[in-house]
C-alpha cells in the first residue's frame, strides 16, 4: 500500500513528458493501484507498468502494444506502407486505430492521423472546422491541423495549397496508392499534399513524365501519386525560390560587363593622358 502511494506521485499530466518508467510495474492489472486501467509491456523497459489511463499514452486512439515512445511515425514501424498508426505528437506515443470506437481518428481525407497532426488554436468547443492552423493551408478538424480539402476526381483538381503531414515515407519507395496527390519529400521523409500552388504562391508545373521515384523525375521535382493509379512528375513545390539571388545574379550578368567596360574607358583614358 505505501509502495503504491510512493509510485503514484511521479504521475504528470497527459500533456507534458510523460514517462511511464517511474509507473508501478506490474505482472498482471490485479498488481497494480485502484483505478489503474491496464498493466502494459513498454518498449526499453523490462517490467509491465501500470497505466491509469490509455489516454495519457494515446489521446486518441489505442496505444500500440508493446508501449513505444517515439518522435515521429518511422519510429513506430520498419513498414510504413502497411501502417495505420501514428506517433501522438503531444504524449509522444505509438497510437493506433481503436476498431471499437466510433469517432474516426483521421482527418477529413480519411488517411491523414489527426493525433499526428499539430494542434489547432482558438478552437470552440463542438466547431468541428473551427480553429486556425499555423500550418500554411491547413484545415482545422477536430482541434487539428488537416490537409487542405481535395476536389475530385474528372479533371484531376486538387487543393490549392501544398501542405506537410506528420506521414513519414521513405523516398527509396514508391509512394502507396492509397495517399491520393500526395508525394514523398526527400529531406524532410514525410508525405506531402501538393497543392495548385507552390509556397511562393506559384502556379505548380505539372510534368506528363511517368514515374515511381522522386529520382525518375530528376532534379527540383517530385513524383507525385496523382488520382486513380498514375503518378506523375510535378516541380518540387517545396522549393522556395530566393528571389535575392535571382536578383543578384541578373545585376552580375549586366553590372560586371559594365564595370569592366568602364574600367578599360578610365584606363585607356588615362594612358591617352
Ligand atoms: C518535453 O520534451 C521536449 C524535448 O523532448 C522539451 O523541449 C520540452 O520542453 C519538454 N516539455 C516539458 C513540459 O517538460
Ligand atoms: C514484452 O515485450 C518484449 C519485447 O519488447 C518481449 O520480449 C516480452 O516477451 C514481452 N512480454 C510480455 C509479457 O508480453
Ligand atoms: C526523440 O528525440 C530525442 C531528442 O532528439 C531523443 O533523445 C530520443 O531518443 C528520441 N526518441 C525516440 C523514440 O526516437
Ligand atoms: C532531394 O531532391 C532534390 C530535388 O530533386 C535534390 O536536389 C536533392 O539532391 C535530393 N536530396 C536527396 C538527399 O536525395
Amino acid at each position: 500500500m505505501i509502495l503504491a502511494v510512493i509510485f503514484l506521485i511521479p504521475f504528470s499530466q497527459a500533456s507534458g513528458n510523460f514517462s511511464l518508467s517511474s509507473s508501478p510495474k506490474c505482472t498482471v492489472l490485479s498488481d497494480c493501484p485502484k483505478n489503474f486501467a491496464a498493466c502494459m509491456n513498454v518498449t526499453g523497459l523490462s517490467e509491465k507498468r501500470c497505466v491509469k489511463d490509455t489516454k495519457q499514452i494515446c489521446i486518441g486512439g489505442m496505444p500500440d502494444t508493446p508501449v513505444k515512445p517515439c518522435n515521429r511515425s518511422r519510429d513506430c514501424t520498419a513498414s510504413l506502407e502497411r501502417y495505420s498508426g501514428w506517433c501522438d505528437l503531444e504524449t509522444k506515443f505509438c497510437c493506433n486505430v481503436d476498431p471499437k470506437a466510433a469517432d474516426s481518428p483521421f482527418c477529413p481525407d480519411r488517411i491523414t492521423p489527426l493525433y499526428g497532426q499539430e494542434k489547432c488554436k482558438d478552437v470552440e468547443k463542438g466547431m468541428v472546422y473551427s480553429g486556425s492552423s499555423d500550418q500554411r493551408g491547413g484545415l482545422c478538424y477536430k482541434g487539428y491541423s488537416c490537409p487542405p480539402k481535395i476536389t475530385r476526381p474528372t479533371d484531376l483538381t486538387f487543393g490549392s495549397m501544398t501542405f506537410r503531414t506528420n506521414m513519414d515515407c521513405f523516398s527509396t519507395e514508391k509512394v502507396d496508392t492509397k495517399y491520393n496527390f500526395m508525394f514523398c519529400h526527400n529531406e524532410t521523409g514525410n508525405l506531402w499534399v501538393i497543392g495548385q500552388l507552390n509556397l511562393n504562391g506559384e502556379e505548380v508545373m505539372k510534368h506528363w513524365k511517368q514515374c515511381d521515384l522522386n529520382t525518375d523525375c530528376g532534379e527540383g521535382l517530385v513524383c507525385v501519386k496523382e488520382d486513380l493509379c498514375r503518378y506523375r512528375c510535378y516541380e518540387d513545390p517545396t522549393m522556395v525560390m530566393n528571389y535575392d539571388w535571382v536578383v543578384a545574379q541578373l545585376s552580375a550578368m549586366f553590372l560586371l560587363p559594365l564595370i569592366f567596360l568602364i574600367s578599360i574607358i578610365f584606363f585607356t583614358v588615362k594612358y591617352l593622358d
